[in-house]
């Protein structure tokens, strides 16, 4: 089972798959809980070169060729070894990420990122975790961190805006595999909300 979690910065993404992970160890699961950009040592290099330095520093078609290249490996070293050893892998950030920040944050690149993906990568998530949040929360939230990877965060709000609207698209786009997960609550609330859908995807024959 391949579990994403997607949303814009601050919606709750890691404190959820690190609770989810949590739940579902307890339950005696074999959980794998990485992350994106990064989830192995060639990655983790990579995701220094986008999350830091100025919001110009890459174009977004630069940006897509470096998020593929760290996912590819990612899914190499990581995600696909973990699958196949019948691990449960929960990942804060996949695909989804690149098709909204890269594919709609500087124009119209949906297309471009559709096909390297399908190229280079070919595998999605069999359940995607949505956390839809009010963007002004959550880039609080996200700035209060302090981190020194804020270079998207410093697009500002208005993307923000754009990249909610842009995930809540791709919920409509992929029902299959998206639940839509309302952020907006107490984490304890957005857990409880969380793990019944996770555990009856796990039960559920493959
Ligand atoms: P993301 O991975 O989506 O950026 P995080 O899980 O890192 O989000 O959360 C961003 C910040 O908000 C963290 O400081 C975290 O402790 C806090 N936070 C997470 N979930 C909630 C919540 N439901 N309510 C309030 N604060 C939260
Ligand atoms: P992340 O560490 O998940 O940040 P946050 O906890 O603030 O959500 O991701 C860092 C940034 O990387 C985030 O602003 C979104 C961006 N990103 C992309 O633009 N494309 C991608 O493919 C991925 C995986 C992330």
């Amino acid at each position: 089972m391949f579990i994403s979690f997607e949303g814009i910065d601050g919606s709750g993404k890691s404190t959820q798959a690190r609770r989810l992970a949590d739940h579902l160890r307890g339950l005696g699961h074999d959980v794998v809980l990485t992350r994106e950009p990064g989830g192995s040592p060639g990655a983790e290099e990579i995701r220094r070169l986008v999350l830091e330095g100025p919001t110009d520093r890459w174009s977004a078609q630069t940006e897509i060729l470096l998020f593929t290249a760290a996912r590819r490996d990612h899914l190499e070293r990581t995600i696909g070894p973990a699958l196949a050893a019948g691990r449960v892998v929960i990942t804060d950030r996949f695909a989804d990420s690149t098709r909204v920040y890269q594919g709609l944050s500087r124009g119209d690149l949906r297309g471009l990122v559709d096909a390297l993906h399908g190229l280079i990568i070919g595998r999605e998530p069999d359940l995607t975790f949505l956390i839809d949040m009010d963007p002004d929360t959550g880039l609080a939230r996200a700035r209060a961190r302090q981190g020194h990877e804020e270079r998207f965060e410093d697009f500002g709000a208005p993307m923000q805006r754009r990249m909610r609207a842009g995930f809540l698209d791709l919920a409509a786009e992929f029902p299959a595999r998206f639940r839509v997960i309302d952020g907006d609550r107490t984490p304890d609330q957005v857990a409880a909300a969380i793990a019944p859908i996770a555990l009856a995807a796990l039960a559920a024959p493959a």
